[in-house]
């Protein structure tokens, strides 16, 4: 009789193992982040091309970047030490961007009306993994530890 109580313990265990693991950013692996092809100068090259235009050049983000305009959508934020990118783990950062604002959240579950639009179809994953690594490089020793914590627990279905 015990055993059997034994055997559905393991059966429920498993299922709640296999619920986070399921739960972790659909979209990437963790192993596709950290074995990104591209460096942080080509990286940079690829920010000024492709996010410059609205999160700046110098990643200061646009003016007023708390408050919603009349679309009631916030502005693009700075990706600096003054903005909020990295309070978020890799699988955020990389999806909102791969997928755009709306479709990363709707993957979490929020519904969000959101400016952030995708670049699946302009840019690579090593790309995008590139720009990220670039936004990092810009951060104090003390942020990039805390954002890699938050990817951590992104791992264990946090965001
Ligand atoms: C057309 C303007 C536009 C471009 C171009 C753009 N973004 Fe954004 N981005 C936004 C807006 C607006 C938001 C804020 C929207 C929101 O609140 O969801 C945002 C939000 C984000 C966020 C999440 C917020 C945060 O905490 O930083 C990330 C990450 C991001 N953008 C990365 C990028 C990257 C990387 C690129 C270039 C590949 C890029 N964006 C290009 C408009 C843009």
């Amino acid at each position: 009789m015990n055993k059997v109580y034994i055997i559905l313990g393991i059966a429920a265990g498993l299922g709640i193992a296999a619920f986070v693991t399921t739960r972790v950013v659909p979209s990437f692996t963790q192993d596709t982040i950290q074995t990104a092809e591209i460096g942080v100068e080509q990286g940079r090259v690829l920010y000024v091309e492709s996010c410059a235009s609205c999160h700046g050049v110098n990643l200061e983000g646009q003016p007023n970047w708390r408050s919603k305009g009349d679309d009631g959508r916030l502005p693009a934020p700075p990706h600096n030490e003054e903005g909020h990118t990295w309070h978020h783990g890799d699988g955020l950062l990389f999806s909102y961007t791969k997928l755009g604002g709306a479709a990363a959240l709707a993957e979490r579950g929020i519904a969000y009306d959101s400016g952030m639009p995708s670049f699946d179809d302009r840019l690579s994953d090593a790309e995008i993994l590139g720009i990220i690594n670039y936004m990092k490089s810009t951060w104090s020793e003390r942020m990039r530890e805390t954002q890699a914590e938050r990817t951590e627990s992104e791992k264990l279905g946090g965001t």
